[in-house]
């Protein structure tokens, strides 16, 4: 069963900041790894559980592919189908979870709900997206940046809503060393506590952080242009909120004062005609089916280094 000492969990991308780089090394060299590859099973006799109360595409394919591919068994839970937030507590969930499983995700509304059930588990958690953080999204982005780095020229700039998956892009990226700008409209800048810890990683990185409500300020002279749907899963309900993103559509105009060889990256699923044109979105600058494939590479090193640490380590060494 689980090779870990103590259980270790992902609710931001900065959990991880340390482990980062090797976490995308490793991803990188097992996408590549070709044969060897399918001899590698860490996590062979193992269950992971991933519990949704969204829709998912990528990360629940990516998560099945990925724990299988890792010679494990993965468990689809849908919040329909179980038990949790209807008659069950996320405490007693987590405690009978853990005596079955050997690792969790969980795609939630509340951020505080992914660490209460971390908190109360004692198997890895691994958040799958909250209204607050993203960590799997950022280290596929981050595996794809890395990818990219040779022709890399210019900073990560993000264009639209401060949601969850800039946070935890923001929070990989200054880790990294990226310099990083940011365009909100006003009053959809991000979480200020994330901003605040970003900075503090940023202080130790040396990577600069440029926050603006102009768009074509952010992307002046950028590498990467980043951008989500305006309004997220669970905001459906505010209806004028798409109102405020008047001129922050990624299209030829914007995209002309980037670097000539910048990357568009977007999480999908892409509202296309809103927060990204076609032209764009299809051009030879985009890496966003790259971003999608990446989750499950990323995901798989995560996996691994979570539920088997010395197997991760034994193949680090190895390759
Ligand atoms: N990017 C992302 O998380 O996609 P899904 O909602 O399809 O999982
Ligand atoms: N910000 C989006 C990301 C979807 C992958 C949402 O939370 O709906």
């Amino acid at each position: 069963m689980n090779d870990y000492e103590e259980k270790r969990d992902l609710l931001a991308i900065d959990d991880f900041s340390k482990e980062l780089p090797d976490l995308i090394d490793w991803a990188i060299k097992i996408k590549n790894g070709d044969d060897f590859v399918d001899e590698f099973k860490p996590l062979e006799g193992m269950s992971i559980g991933s519990i949704y109360e969204k829709p998912s595409t990528r990360t629940r394919v990516s998560f099945e592919v990925g724990v299988n591919k890792l010679g494990g068994q993965p468990l689809t839970l849908l919040s329909n189908d179980i038990q949790l937030g209807k008659s069950e507590s996320i405490a007693d969930t987590a405690a009978v979870l853990s005596r079955f499983l050997d690792g969790m995700t969980y795609r939630c509304f509340k951020h505080s709900d992914v660490g209460d059930l971390a908190k109360h588990s004692t198997i890895p958690v691994i958040n799958a997206l909250s209204d607050l953080h993203h960590p799997c999204q950022a280290a596929a982005d981050l595996m794809t940046i890395t990818e990219n780095k040779e022709k890399l020229n210019g900073h990560i700039s993000w264009i639209g809503d401060g949601n969850n998956v800039l946070h935890d892009l923001l929070l990989a990226s200054v880790s990294l060393g990226h310099d990083f700008s940011y365009a909100t409209p006003l009053g959809y800048e991000p979480d200020k506590m994330i901003i605040e810890r970003a900075k503090k990683i940023a202080d130790q990185t040396g990577a600069k952080i440029i926050e603006t409500n102009d768009p074509e300020e952010a992307v002046t002279g950028a590498g990467v242009i980043y951008t989500d749907i305006f309004v997220s899963m669970g905001e459906e309900h505010l209806k004028d909120k798409k109102n405020a993103f008047d001129g922050f559509q990624i299209n030829e105009d914007l995209v002309s004062k980037a670097d000539p060889d910048y990357l568009f990256m977007h999480c999908l699923p892409a509202h296309r005609g809103e927060e990204v044109t076609d032209s764009v979105i299809d051009s030879k600058n985009s890496v966003v089916f790259d971003q999608a494939e990446n989750r499950m590479w990323a995901q798989m090193s995560l996996l691994t280094y979570m539920c088997n640490e010395n197997a991760w380590h034994t193949f680090k060494e190895l390759f």
